[in-house]
């Protein structure tokens, strides 16, 4: 299992001031921050595009984890690539060719990621794991930060990552939506070792302490 990481996410920062909310993740002793790009189109909500992300790029050496909320996420990819993104993640409820949405991304130089909503079946990523970096396990239905865990899904990261050890893969298995000190013990004892986390990070009185929490 890769090393447990924390990225905070950007959603839950003032909007106002984004290079604010990337100092605090680097103060906190991180090294990455997730991006939630959402198209008000695959979710009902609407976040911000590669511009933000560019505009970001020069102030911070993070790694921005960009999960892309699109309903046509292959369209987007040399923007973000372009943008400064690091890794993308695409939902596989989306509508667009799987196999080459990640080729692209692979083929722009990045890791790629394949994410699912809570709802879904795991064994619908089976077929992908060989070809990411990252598998990802919505924890909430997307759209909105601040909303309740399911624990529902645990059962998904358990199945995925029984599989990770089966092949012998080292693919990231993250998890989104509602995690704090509590539900994110129960992701990393499920097999996920990548949390991200939006209310939780930002709203912590002392933020080094709930990732030591998390990453121990
Ligand atoms: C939900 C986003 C999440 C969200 C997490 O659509 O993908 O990244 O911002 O926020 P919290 O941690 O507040 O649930
Ligand atoms: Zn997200």
């Amino acid at each position: 299992m890769p090393a447990p990481v924390v990225a905070p996410s950007l959603l839950a920062a003032d909007h106002g001031d984004f290079a604010g909310g990337i100092r605090a993740v680097e103060e906190a002793g991180l090294g990455w921050v997730h991006l939630d790009i959402m198209d008000g189109h695959f979710v009902p909500n609407i976040s911000f595009g590669p511009q933000v992300v560019a505009a970001l790029r020069p102030r911070t050496r993070l790694h921005f984890d960009v999960h892309l909320m699109l309903a046509h996420p292959d369209r987007f990819v040399a923007a973000f690539a372009q943008a400064g993104a690091e890794r993308l993640t695409v939902h596989i409820e989306a509508d667009h060719d799987m196999t080459k949405t990640l080729a692209a991304i692979k083929a722009a130089g990045l890791k790629a990621g394949i994410a699912m909503n809570p709802d879904a079946d795991p064994r619908r990523l089976l077929p992908y794991l060989e070809s990411v970096d990252l598998a990802l396990c919505m924890t909430v239905f997307p759209g909105f930060g601040g909303q309740a865990f399911i624990p529902a899904v645990l059962e998904s990261i358990r199945f995925l990552d029984t599989e990770r050890q089966r092949r012998g893969l080292d693919f990231r298995l993250e998890v989104d939506g509602g995690i704090n000190a509590e539900t994110g013990l129960l992701c990393r004892a499920a097999g996920a070792d990548t949390l991200v986390a939006g209310t939780a990070f930002y709203k912590a009185p002392d933020r080094r302490a709930f990732v030591a929490g998390l990453t121990a």
